[in-house]
């Protein structure tokens, strides 16, 4: 049995724009993904979820399956996860080489499902090193990131960049432009997380954003416009020292760049009613800026605010369902310890297909 785990993360800036080679910046924050796996003696695959948002789901298949589980959620976002399951289990099978191996697999996630926080990277990140390392071919963080990325390529229709998985694999704040990923250095800056309890459809809001890019040039300047912040935000970032805590100045214009970005998302159709909500309530209780965070169309937002003023607002905000402080988490994947796995007695019953 092998476990690993992997963070979520939040964008500071430039998601949307990073998919037509602008750069991103997104950061890795203390939530992780964690899977189990353990090699079984046939080629199915046995998926058990205690996801936030697919709690307790078991599905068990060999080769191809259309079977989705009933569980409480839109068949979107089932469908989505276990096709990002299966696609770790195809780039696991691949770089060990065994296209028969089979697996059962055990996914327990602190980072709610389609919410902008990159669950589906975390969990495609997790699910190849442990995988790998069940079939003793341990790789290198780049190699995931890599193969992560391919693994949600295919999943989204190849409507992706390699931001989201980049950043669960090495951690901390990183910089991804087109083909180039790289980590930078970044105070650990007061991430505040609101969250309204629902999810937006990444492969769809990515379409769209394509469509309004093809359709008028205005749109096409907007999303170079989210990398021109990008690139402000890089250079302030490049001047701030990583080791000490963020100074007013620091905060007050990232968090001007941030309300700038998500003007722009908002033009280009991906933030909604429940988003914007969280973001006036973070802004009127005096963070230095909010957006949303990942895809869009609901999920998450991110503010800054080092008091507690945002989290209380938020609390009172009849969108937000959580809110939550994000920690920088300067570690990407790693092996957890498998004595701590659990799973005893606690599974529903698997569907054999
Ligand atoms: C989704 O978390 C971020 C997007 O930029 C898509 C991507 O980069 O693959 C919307």
């Amino acid at each position: 049995m092998t476990v690993s785990s992997a963070p979520g993360k939040v964008y500071l800036f430039g998601e949307h724009a990073v998919v037509y080679g602008e750069p991103a910046v997104p950061c890795a924050i203390e939530r992780r993904a964690r899977v189990t796996v353990d090699a079984r003696e046939d080629d199915h695959i046995r998926v058990e979820a205690r996801d936030l948002s697919l709690d307790g789901f078991t599905v068990e298949y060999a080769g191809e399956t259309d079977y989705r589980p009933d569980v409480d959620v839109s068949k979107g976002l089932v469908d989505a996860a276990v096709g990002y399951i299966d696609a770790a289990v195809g780039q696991a099978r691949d770089a060990a080489d065994a296209p028969d191996a089979g697996f059962d697999i055990t996914v327990e996630s602190e980072i709610p499902l389609g919410a902008g926080l990159g669950s589906s990277a975390a969990v495609v990140v997790a699910g190849i090193d442990a995988a790998t390392r069940e079939l003793g071919v341990p790789l290198a963080p780049e190699e995931i990131a890599e193969r992560a990325y391919r693994a949600e390529y295919e999943v989204q229709d190849g409507q992706a960049s390699r931001a989201d998985t980049f950043c669960s694999a090495v951690g901390g704040a990183v910089r991804v432009e087109g083909d180039d990923c790289r980590r930078i250095d970044a105070p650990n800056l007061p991430f505040v997380v609101g969250f309204d309890g629902g999810a937006g459809d990444t492969g769809e809001l990515v379409a769209g954003v394509r469509r309004l890019r093809e359709e008028y040039g205005f749109a096409a300047d907007t999303v170079e416009s989210i990398g021109d912040i990008v690139r402000t935000g890089e250079s302030i970032l490049a001047d701030a020292d990583p080791d000490s805590v963020p100074s007013d100045d620091l905060l007050t214009e990232l968090g001007r760049l941030m309300d700038f970005d998500h003007g722009l998302l908002e033009a280009l159709g991906v933030s909604s009613r429940t988003l914007d909500n969280m973001v006036w309530a973070a802004r009127e209780a005096g963070a230095h800026g909010a957006k949303l965070t990942g895809a869009g169309g609901g999920g998450c937002i991110v503010a800054l605010d080092e008091t507690s003023e945002t989290r209380t607002a938020l609390r009172y905000t009849a969108e937000c369902t959580d809110e939550f402080r994000a920690e920088l988490d300067r570690e990407g994947v790693r092996e957890e310890d498998s004595a701590d796995a659990s799973g005893e007695g606690t599974s529903p019953e698997a569907e054999e297909l």
